[in-house]
């Protein structure tokens, strides 16, 4: 998943592509990389660095790179196809050095094209899939070129269209050519891209968030098109090269330049901004949530829930199931995107699925969307950006209102899908005539007071927090247990501490331990034990924390006000209050645990933001 970013017209397009970049830098930060045509030497000029945007105006200062020009393409790089070094960041060119490329995304087909282009004489200066293309396009140009005439528009079209025949595989890519330096060449398949659209100036972005605040008319392009784009002209053509018309949205992009406002990590300004995220939700959430099920009345009649969604997402399903099985009275399945591609799907068409993602953009997210589209299925879209290719996609859209999630961990959004989701499952209770208008309209009441609880813990409990990251940091690895919806904020708490901290944690059902894991339980394994607040789950816990401690096993607990013999049985706890409505009790958990991992995660030196091999939007599969 990396950044592409393009732009024409602009007078210093290496400053808008930089800025652009710095701003998609979550998608991926190996490597980053920018050419431009630079007006006075008549030629491209590239420049790339290892690690992140920084990095790569560092590289600029060291090596007086000073190209400028009306043109320029950029790139970070969150490696697919070889190791993260400079020659493999992008942009990556052919073997003539005047066709350049900055794609996203893999091609499937790379080892037949590699083959082929080398039988033919081509030559590779990196291992990336993406400089595959350029030299298909080189070959192409020489086709057309050897017949000694410039290029005309309509063999652009028509070489764009020889070289995506031969590619196979999820995509988007900007193209600079050295022979036509007022133009770029994009296409996609699969994967997003939009120009936005200024005064004689024109950006191409894998994300209009790159160009937030510079347009207000945006094209999204159409999945598998591709694009001939001057800063004053943009021709759009299908896959067959028929020309399509430009049908552009006028929307204000804006991007949160508040930085972290004093925090050291935006993970930690995002923990404290979810009473914030939630108090919204509590004011907004209601409305949305009617006008969407009024417009989508099927959705009460649906049997069972179906939740969709990949890591922190996957896990916000996972902690809202609770909601539909106390209020409505329904089952809920969670499907990870990936696994639900891979097995047959029994869904009818009509059928609703509720598709989380905080990006929009994830991949795996995206597919399990088109294959259930393709079943006849209906799409609830649950997401943080609106101008994503989930909310485009689906047939209708919950927004999370939480702001820019900048930090690669997902934190605030995590308890916005939760609060949505808990709001959703009220609406369908009342129109089921399960609950009153009252129990209704006491949910947004519910939320805003867990915001206030939530905010006001994770500072009465900060030292105890504090105190259990210092112990967490010494720990190569732990369990972490729980029982019915406990387990989910296990699995939650166990990816933090392996996203952020980088130390491995097992997510385990509690009662699953006897079952095999108690086999590692000894005086050296540590083990966090996720507490119920229902009655019957806790008194199974507390025989499932005894079995571990037989074993002199190390028992850490986030156990509820009150629990006093769970307190007892370990080595050390946190209390976590409970709020108003104790179907809520374990997203103050969740809020909890994330501000203690993400403090454990500090003692260890981490990068907290950008975590190592990982992105804030996977948009590869
Ligand atoms: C962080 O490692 C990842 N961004 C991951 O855990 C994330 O929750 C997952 O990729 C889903 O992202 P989404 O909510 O944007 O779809």
């Amino acid at each position: 998943m990396c950044s592409i970013v393009g732009c024409i017209g602009v007078k210093h397009s290496r400053e808008v592509v930089l800025s652009g970049l710095s701003r998609l830098e979550y998608r991926g930060y190996d490597s980053a990389g920018f050419a431009c045509y630079d007006e006075d030497r008549k030629q491209v000029l590239t420049i790339r660095a290892v690690g992140g945007v920084a990095d790569l105006r560092l590289a600029m200062q060291e090596r007086s790179y000073d190209a400028q020009g009306l043109i320029g393409i950029g790139h970070t790089r969150w490696s697919t196809h070889g190791a993260v070094t400079e020659y493999n960041a992008h942009p990556v060119s052919d073997c003539t050095q005047r066709v350049f490329i900055v794609q996203n995304g893999t091609l499937e087909n790379d080892a037949v094209l590699r083959a082929e282009l080398a039988a033919s004489g081509h030559r590779f200066s990196s291992q990336t899939d993406s400089e595959l293309i350029a030299h298909c396009y080189e070959a192409a140009l020489q086709v057309i070129t050897e017949q000694g005439k410039k290029i005309s528009r309509g063999q652009l079209s028509q070489m764009m269209q020889n070289v995506l025949h031969r590619l196979q595989g999820t995509y988007a890519f900007i193209l600079l050519l050295e022979d036509i330096p007022d133009t770029l060449l994009i296409a996609r398949q699969r994967l997003p891209l939009c120009i936005g659209f200024g005064e004689n100036v024109a950006y191409v972005a894998s994300d209009i968030l790159a160009c937030a605040g510079l347009v207000e008319r945006v094209l999204f392009l159409p999945d598998r098109t591709y694009a001939i784009v001057q800063k004053d002209n943009v021709q759009l053509f299908a896959w067959d090269g028929s020309e399509l018309a430009v049908s552009i949205e006028r929307i204000a992009v804006s991007w949160d330049e508040s930085g972290m406002r004093g925090h050291p990590h935006y993970m930690l300004k995002e923990i404290y901004e979810q009473s914030d995220v939630i108090r919204t939700l509590a004011y907004y959430g209601p409305t949305d949530v009617s006008d969407l099920v009024g417009r989508n009345i099927s959705l009460i009649d649906e049997t069972v829930i179906r939740m969709v969604g990949c890591g922190a997402s996957a896990h916000a399903a996972y902690l809202a199931q609770p909601f539909f099985e106390n209020l409505v009275s329904i089952p809920s399945n969670v499907f990870i995107a990936t696994d639900m591609r891979e097995r047959p799907l029994f869904e009818q068409a009509g059928s609703w699925a509720l598709v989380l993602s905080q990006s929009g953009e994830t991949a795996d997210v995206l597919e399990s969307v088109r294959l259930m589209k393709e079943r006849g299925m209906c799409i609830l879209g649950i997401t943080n950006v609106v101008t994503s290719a989930l909310a485009r996609e689906a047939d209708d859209t919950l927004l999370m209102r939480a702001g820019v999630e900048v930090a690669v961990a997902s934190t605030k959004s995590v308890v916005a899908h939760i609060a949505l989701l808990y709001l959703l499952a009220h609406e369908i209770a009342y129109r089921r005539h399960k609950i009153t208008h009252m129990v209704k309209d006491q949910a947004a009441h519910n939320l805003a007071q867990l915001a206030d609880v939530i905010a006001q813990h994770l500072v009465l409990q900060k030292d105890a927090l504090l105190r259990i990251a210092h112990s967490l940091a010494l720990l190569p690895h732990m369990f972490v247990i729980g029982r019915a919806v406990g387990y989910a904020v296990a699995r939650e708490i166990a990816l933090k501490l392996k996203e952020i901290a980088y130390i491995f944690a097992e997510a385990c059902p509690a009662g699953e331990l006897k079952h095999g894991p108690l086999a590692l339980i000894d005086a050296d394994m540590y083990v966090i034990v996720c507490s119920s607040i229902d009655e019957t789950a806790y008194r199974k816990l507390i025989i499932n924390v005894q079995q571990i401690k037989s074993r002199h096993g190390k028992i850490v607990s986030l156990v509820y006000e009150g629990q006093h013999e769970l307190q007892v049985l370990s080595d050390d706890y946190v209390i976590v209050p409970v709020p108003q409505d104790p179907l809520l009790a374990h997203v103050v958990m969740i809020s909890m645990a994330q501000y203690m991992i993400y403090h454990t995660a500090a003692l260890l030196g981490r990068s907290i933001d950008k975590p190592r091999n990982l992105a804030k939007s996977v948009t590869v599969e």
